[in-house]
């Protein structure tokens, strides 16, 4: 899943997750548990994060190389948030061609800039289960508490609108040339990203029934 912050990557993944039951591997979720846990990797990539930056290269390679080998991945796996950066582009090539699993579809959402910024300050995230809201476009029932499973509803830290601003000078300077570098593959499917979720949903599940 290519994408902006805030283009619904992964809103979209947890909907393909519950229909195919493959794994989603989302860097940044990764990350996140590993600040709440306190964990060294989590106390080094903080920093970064907060500032909107990326997380250095050689660290998120070495998870992400980890969560491939993990047995639920045998069967598929959608990758959300990475590869962020040409250099880790052709490192995950590498990674999938030694497990004999190349990439089969890049799918590129795409979201006018100005919605961004709503989607994102409005943004609130299950602490329990990770379901994602937002204020002004999908509110939960009773405000702060989760409709899945009454669970705490949080800001993320970096959804700051200063923040906000770096991670997509950050998307558009590091991260877009992904798109190019894929058409060149021959596996980018641009998806409009705005309209309703299930919409959305629908256009991604139909490029992914042509791959079949
Ligand atoms: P990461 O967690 O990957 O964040 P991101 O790319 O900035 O993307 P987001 O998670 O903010 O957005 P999303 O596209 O998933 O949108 P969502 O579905 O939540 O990365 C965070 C940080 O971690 C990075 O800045 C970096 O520091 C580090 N990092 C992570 N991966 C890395 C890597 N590979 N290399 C280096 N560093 C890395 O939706 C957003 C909101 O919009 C929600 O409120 C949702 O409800 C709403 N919404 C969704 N769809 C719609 C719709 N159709 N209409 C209206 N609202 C909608
Ligand atoms: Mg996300």
């Amino acid at each position: 899943m290519l994408g902006a912050p805030g283009a619904g990557k992964g809103t979209q993944a947890k909907k393909l997750i519950e229909e195919f039951g493959i794994p989603q591997i989302s860097t940044g979720d990764i990350l996140r548990a590993n600040i709440a846990q306190g964990t060294p990797l989590g106390k080094e990539a903080k920093g970064f994060m907060d500032r909107g930056e990326l997380v250095p290269d050689k660290v998120v390679l070495g998870l992400v190389e980890d969560r491939l080998k993990q047995p639920d991945c045998k069967k598929g796996f959608i990758l959300d948030g990475f590869p962020r950066n040409t250099a880790q582009a052709q490192a995950l090539d590498g990674m999938l061609a030694g497990i004999g699993m190349p990439l089969q579809l890049a799918v590129s959402v795409d979201v006018p800039f100005e919605d961004l910024m709503k989607r994102l300050t409005g943004r609130r995230t299950c602490r329990t289960c990770g379901q994602m809201y937002n204020v002004y476009f999908t509110p939960s029932k009773k405000e702060g508490v989760c409709d899945k499973d009454g669970g705490e509803l949080f800001q993320r830290d970096d959804d700051k609108e200063e923040t906000i601003k770096k991670r997509l000078q950050v998307y558009e300077s590091q991260t877009a040339p992904l798109i190019d570098y894929y058409s060149g593959k021959g596996i980018v499917r641009k998806i409009a990203g705005t309209g309703s979720i299930s919409d959305i949903y629908g256009k991604i599940k139909a490029e992914l029934e042509k791959t079949k």
